[in-house]
């Protein structure tokens, strides 16, 4: 694709669902679904950043998802522990730094909590692009934390309340990242299941069918026409394109 007649958005945010419905559909378990989707990711993160994205945040398992079976819960879990050091190897190639999003206490496992940690070390000097892993994330306990953070700086008298505004607020989540400008969710389901609700006020919405696991640079790049086609007003109105 000519990239240069494309608009790419800063930060582009990725709701990865639907890899219970590809495994289904192949007669394949939910596990071999989660499985896929991860490799795909891995090979989709490569490609987002060639085409410009600066920052990719990819929604890969909610606060809420620790209501599902054990036996699905313990293999992400153990997919996580398996696969996010080789992850970080991986990104500190191509010079882009990996970060999480997410509580790091219980329910998730102090071992995974430490590769965690590892792998935000090793790539931090790393300038190329940001990717935020969402991992037992959710936006109500992002926000009830930052909230408890906020109130302890005022408590210790690093500013007054008068001084919160806006901007405050993203230096105070799990990662001090800009707004999302382009917020895609697989598998046709049209909600945002808790996900960065204060950073995504003002992002551009699509919906794809296709299932994570089959969701490829190609179609990645035909989600960029579509952002590139949408006319971003943020509450004005662009009076060049409007002839009434
Ligand atoms: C997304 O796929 C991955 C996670 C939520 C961990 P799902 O597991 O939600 O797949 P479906 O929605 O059941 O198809
Ligand atoms: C949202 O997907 C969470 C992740 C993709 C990690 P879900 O499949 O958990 O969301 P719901 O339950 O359909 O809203
Ligand atoms: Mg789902």
């Amino acid at each position: 694709m000519d990239y240069s007649k494309i608009k790419i958005p800063n930060h582009v945010g990725i709701i990865l669902d639907g890899n219970g419905r590809w495994a289904q559909e192949r007669g394949l378990t939910r596990s071999e679904g989660h499985q896929e989707g991860f490799n795909n990711l891995m090979k989709l993160t490569e490609h987002v950043f060639k085409t410009g994205v600066k920052v990719l945040s990819v929604y890969a398992f909610s606060t809420e998802n620790f209501k599902r079976s054990k036996e699905e819960v313990d293999f992400l879990m153990n997919l996580f522990e398996n696969k996010f050091a080789e992850y970080a190897k991986d990104l500190k190639e191509k010079n882009i730094r990996l970060v999480f999003s997410g509580g790091r206490g219980k329910p998730v496992k102090k071992k995974i909590i430490d590769i965690i940690n590892k792998c935000e070390e090793i790539t931090k000097e790393c300038t190329n692009g940001i990717m935020n892993i969402c991992f037992n994330y959710g936006s109500h306990l992002e926000l009830v934390e930052a909230f408890k953070k906020m109130h302890t700086d005022i408590d210790n008298h690093k500013f007054s309340i008068d001084d919160v505004n806006e901007d405050m607020l993203y230096h105070y989540m799990f990662q001090d990242l800009p707004p999302i400008d382009f917020l895609i969710r697989t598998s046709g389901e049209l909600r945002l299941s808790n996900f960065m609700l204060y950073q995504a006020s003002y992002a551009e919405l699509y919906f794809p069918k296709t299932y994570f696991p089959s969701f490829d640079a190609k179609e990645f790049d035909k989600a960029l026409l579509e952002y590139t086609s949408r006319d971003r007003r943020f509450g004005g109105i662009n009076y060049e394109t409007k002839n009434n």
